[in-house]
């Protein structure tokens, strides 16, 4: 007993403080109570005990025995893995220190249980099934997982073996290996694994692997040629994924097994130079020209990395390749297009210029612009506009590009220049805003508009002195068309009738014998009255008193009267005036005005009504003239030798007016005129 506690108390230390001190306690353990107790026994200790137990056994032996039983004693408590020694009856004899630390029961707690009880986990085999082994050696073995004394589980492999004694079973021995890290990592590597292969798959380049039949030794020794030879016609497609096989237009089928001759038919010098240079530095990053399935030619950019086996020969290689077919044709395209567009830009006989929008910092001019300010380029180029004094004004540029900014372009800007050839030169700028390298820039146009500015002010001029000259000769032709009908009216009107008068009276002292003279005179005062009757009318054409003693209102009644009267062609007549006074000039422009559009009428409209409208105001004259004829059409609108409507629009113009006329085809004709009273306005302000 006293040896057995010592045993004891040995083996707790033990575990303790190493694995030296083991083989001591168990050195000393060889007839403990506990090991009396077993039923079953390790072949050794079964062995040593019986050898112990002979008195004649030489101490030689004994010694030797002593060692041999120490070290399987450190063998087993010293083993890497649970290990574990129980009975037929499943119950635990012994357990080693690995047990302890993999299941978290002491050796004491352990020993004497049944060892599915101790650590058998819900749900799952006893591990008494050794014989349904997982592999198929001849050691059984497999994976199971087992619970802890806290209730946690642990994934382990188990191994089994009975122990025999003379051919008969006696006890087991069971190895237990935790799997938990090796799990792990196998997980870990299956994941990766699989990322791996969604990479390949799902890669929108194209992926594969060409693997040779042999592995080849690739170096300077070796013949290069003849290798490749083998390798054109050994080297194949092993593995390739979806955007590959869309890349060559072929079906998977199709592509594997293909070999390098195959992939390069069309042209075996250039896909042998470029194997080599592969095989040579190991890896390759080529432009090639390649065939689709169909023959068709593509453009493939591709990464190559040679693939080697232990040796370091070369067992094949991996391929990441794009189709840039597409790519290089727009890259070549742009530049197409660059160049064109560089040709007009340098060659436009317009100055053009690229600048910074902000800054103004010149970027790029062409020869019109350098021609223009007299600089050279590197003078120009870099520089801002402020600083070359280009503007007059600084501000009219920051207006320009805060347009641009708002607008994105802008249109015939104009501002003040300084050239070359002019200190003040009024340029129009054509501008667009663009993007070059993330900044924002203006590209614009410019061209001089200084003399064309100056050419339309002349024009202007004179069309408004020609104007100004039609209106004073209306005004002069009115005055003397007053003056004549005047004079008409007033002196031949009233000599006539002094005339008419005197034949009446010499009539009327004729002797009744005289009939003959006096029919005669009768006659002459007849024609006598007609003839008054003709100067009155030419007077009244020549201008109508009416306007002149009762006003523009009186006037138009007048006309429209006489219209119906000579034509027959019914008027409505609207008038609404407010009787605010009406200066002559403008009077004498609507009535004039009235007078052709009513003469249109009568001839050219074909109309059965017209509708003349007048609004006299504070504000504004107004006349309407509609008929219900033809229409007037666009041609005769436009028509340079319509002098009539020219007529009526300069009247109108002269007198700061508005004319509009419009014909609907089968509706008629309409003409307005609107005139402002301005004169008017002046004329009250004055007052
Ligand atoms: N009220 C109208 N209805 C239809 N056509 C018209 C009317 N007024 C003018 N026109 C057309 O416009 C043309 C130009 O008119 P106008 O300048 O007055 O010249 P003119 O009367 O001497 O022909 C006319 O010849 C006629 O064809
Ligand atoms: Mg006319």
């Amino acid at each position: 007993m006293a040896a057995g506690d010592v045993v004891d108390q040995r083996a707790q230390r033990r575990c303790r403080s190493g694995r030296f001190n083991t083989f001591a306690a168990h050195l000393c353990s060889g007839h403990s109570a506990r090991y009396q107790a077993d039923r079953g026994a390790l072949d050794i200790a079964f062995h040593a005990r019986h050898l112990a137990g002979k008195t004649d056994m030489r101490p030689r032996f004994q010694a030797q025995l002593r060692i041999q039983q120490a070290y399987l004693e450190q063998l087993f408590e010293t083993f890497p893995h649970a290990l574990t020694l129980r009975d037929l009856n499943g119950r635990l004899i012994r357990a080693n220190a690995e047990f302890s630390r993999l299941f978290r029961y002491s050796v004491q707690e352990a020993i004497g249980v049944d060892i599915d009880r101790l650590i058998g986990a819900p749900g799952s085999d006893p591990s008494t099934g050794i014989d349904r082994p997982l592999s198929s050696e001849s050691r059984m073995w497999r994976q199971m997982r087992r619970r802890r004394r806290d209730g946690s589980l642990v994934d382990v492999s188990h191994t089994g073996s009975p122990l025999t004694v003379d051919g008969k079973a006696v006890a087991f021995y069971e190895v237990y290996h935790d799997l938990t890290q090796q799990l792990r990592a196998e997980a870990t590597i299956s994941e990766q694994q699989k990322l791996l292969e969604a990479f390949f798959t799902q890669s929108l380049d194209g992926f594969f692997f060409m693997m040779l039949d042999r592995p080849i030794r690739w170096n300077d020794q070796a013949d290069k040629e003849k290798l490749l030879d083998y390798i054109f016609t050994h080297q194949r497609i092993t593995k390739v994924n979806g955007a590959m096989i869309a890349e060559y237009g072929m079906k998977q089928s199709e592509i594997l097994g293909l070999t390098p001759a195959d992939f390069y038919s069309h042209d075996q010098a250039h896909g042998r130079a470029a194997w080599r240079a592969l095989f040579d530095a190991g890896r390759l990053h080529a432009v090639t020209h390649e065939r689709r399935g169909d023959g068709s030619p593509m453009l493939i950019e591709g990464d190559y990395v040679c693939l080697y086996d232990a040796d370091g020969r070369i067992t094949g290689h991996f391929g990441i390749q794009r189709n840039i077919s597409e790519r290089a044709r727009q890259e070549e395209a742009l530049r197409e297009s660059e160049e064109k567009f560089a040709k007009a830009f340098r060659s436009s006989p317009l100055p053009m210029s690229i600048a910074t929008l902000e800054e103004g910092r010149f970027i790029e001019v062409n020869e019109a612009f350098l021609r223009d300010v007299g600089l050279p380029r590197e003078e120009v180029i870099g520089r801002r506009a402020h600083d070359l004094g280009l503007w007059r004004e600084p501000v009219a540029r920051e207006e320009l590009v805060h347009r641009l900014q708002r607008d994105g372009m802008v249109r015939r800007y104009e501002f003040e220049a300084r050239t070359r050839l002019r200190e003040r030169q009024i340029n129009q700028i054509w501008a667009e805003k663009i993007n070059l390298g993330g900044q924002d820039c203006l590209l614009d146009i410019v061209w001089d508009v200084t003399d064309s500015k100056a050419n339309e002010e002349a024009m202007r001029r004179s069309r408004q002195e020609l104007r100004d000259l039609a209106a004073r000769l209306q005004t002069v032709r009115e005055e003397e068309r007053t003056r004549i009908a005047r004079e008409l009216h007033d002196e031949l009107g009233q000599a006539l009738t002094g005339l008419k008068m005197d034949l009446s009276w010499v009539r009327g002292r004729l002797p009744r014998t005289q009939s003959d003279l006096s029919d005669r005179l009768l006659n002459s005062i007849t024609r006598l009255d007609g003839t008054v009757d003709s100067v009155r009318r030419i007077a009244t054409e020549l201008r109508p008193g009416v306007l002149d003693l009762l006003g523009l209102v009186a006037a138009i009644e007048w006309q429209s009267q006489e219209f119906f009267r000579r034509t027959g062609i019914e008027t409505d007549l609207d008038l609404q005036s407010d009787d605010s006074p009406v200066d002559d000039v403008r009077a004498t422009t609507i009535f004039r005005i009235l007078q052709e559009a009513l003469t249109n009428v009568a001839r050219h409209a074909g109309a059965t009504m017209v509708r003349i409208g007048v609004l006299q105001t504070r504000d504004e004259l107004r006349l309407v003239v509609a008929d219900n004829g033809r229409g007037i059409t666009p041609v005769e609108l436009a028509g340079r030798t319509s002098l009539g409507l020219i007529g009526i629009r300069e009247r109108a113009i002269a007198c700061g007016g508005v004319l509009e006329i419009a014909g609907q085809p089968g509706e008629g004709t309409r003409v307005e005129v609107r005139i402002p009273s301005r004169v008017l306005e002046t004329q009250e302000a004055v007052a």
